[in-house]
């Protein structure tokens, strides 16, 4: 197996931080680190400082992607279930809503009083997207069974979590799930040698869960990074903020274990994503492996601003040489080799 082409890859699940927290990244740096993971197209959080809850912000953000972003780049929307009014307004501008059920980045906790009132009001077609954890995630699933409506459960970390969710599956429920990265290969072991760079919502979990993730792959819908770049010194505070970066990280790990075959890897970064997020097929965007190259990941080579990797020093396979979008060769040999605003900001 020396070359592999893939589809242009896609990531449902990034935090770029642009605009109000560009120390962290920005809308340049974080689709940059997207090309060198062999992704084409993110999906950009509304956690934002200043969270994106009203058409304006979203406008902003809109207008400063435009000029930075070098792979494609879609919008969620945010809401604490007041700004009801605004849904209307951008509704063609953003492929799903994104709610917080449980605390983490960002002031943006709501609870399933409010998530009903999304629920009833959130266009009928357009994805809902949930960060829910433990015994949280029933609850939504009973909101589910209620509304009957698509809803996406973000980064399941544990038996706990992605039991209820399987259970809906099986009633036919239009549910669909993502596990993360740092969940398939770290566990609460790695916070020992990983300190604060081993902290992020959801937690790590134990060995047993992360078994029964992998044991249950399959019923998986997405592999997402969940991309959530802070600083050295944000992650080195008391206390520190949760996330971390995983676009450039994703690709060369899932490529480096047996237990994922190149088929299961488009299935979980590019089919599933693509359908669930209603994006069309495009036959000359790609990215090109070599698969037998071995490397090491290296805080000093990544592009992400943050500079630092929870997989710093992990031996990895496959090589990321280049990407097309639409045939124009946008990555090669760790360089980006298009201008910033070169990329597409996506719309439904
Ligand atoms: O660890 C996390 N970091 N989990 C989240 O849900 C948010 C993210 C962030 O924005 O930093
Ligand atoms: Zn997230």
């Amino acid at each position: 197996m020396a070359k592999i082409t893939l589809p242009g890859l896609i990531d449902m699940h990034v935090h770029l931080r642009d605009p109000g927290q560009t120390e962290k990244e920005d809308f340049y740096t974080g689709t940059s680190a997207a090309l060198a993971g062999g992704f084409t197209k993110v999906f950009d959080m509304p956690n934002n400082l200043q969270p994106i809850t009203h058409s304006s912000q979203l406008a902003e953000k809109i207008k400063s992607a435009k000029t930075k972003v070098v792979c494609d780049t879609g919008f969620y929307f945010g809401s604490l279930g007041n700004n009801i009014a605004e849904f209307e307004k951008i509704k063609d501008k953003v492929f799903g809503i994104k709610l917080y059920l449980n605390p983490t980045t960002g002031d943006y906790l709501i609870n399933t009083q409010i998530l009903e009132i999304v629920m009833k009001n959130w266009p009928r077609n357009k994805l809902i997207l949930v960060h829910a954890e433990e015994d949280v995630i029933g609850q939504v699933m009973e909101m589910v069974r209620k509304f009957k409506r698509p809803v996406h459960v973000c980064h399941v970390s544990s038996e706990n979590e992605l039991k209820p969710i399987l259970k809906a599956k099986d009633e036919g429920l239009p549910v669909t799930c993502g596990v993360t990265p740092h969940h398939l290969f770290l566990t609460e072991d790695d916070v020992k040698t990983l300190g604060p760079y081993g902290r992020m919502k959801p937690s790590l979990k134990s060995k047993k869960n992360q078994e029964f993730l992998w044991k249950n792959l399959k019923k998986i819908n997405v592999v997402e990074s969940d991309h959530a770049p802070h600083t050295k010194k944000e992650k080195e505070a008391d206390p520190p903020l949760f996330g971390v970066p995983g676009l450039e990280t994703t690709l060369p790990l899932l490529l480096s274990d047996k237990r994922v075959s190149t088929n299961e890897i488009i299935r979980l970064c590019y089919e599933s994503p693509r359908k669930i997020l209603g994006l069309p097929e495009e036959k000359n965007t790609k990215t090109i492996i070599d698969g037998n190259a071995k490397s090491e990941i290296k805080n000093s080579e990544l592009l992400t601003k943050c500079g630092w990797s929870p997989f710093n020093g992990w031996k990895v396979r496959g090589k990321i040489q280049e990407v097309y979008i639409r045939g124009t060769r946008v990555f090669e040999n760790r360089k980006i080799l298009v201008k910033p605003g070169s990329g597409q900001v996506l719309v439904p």
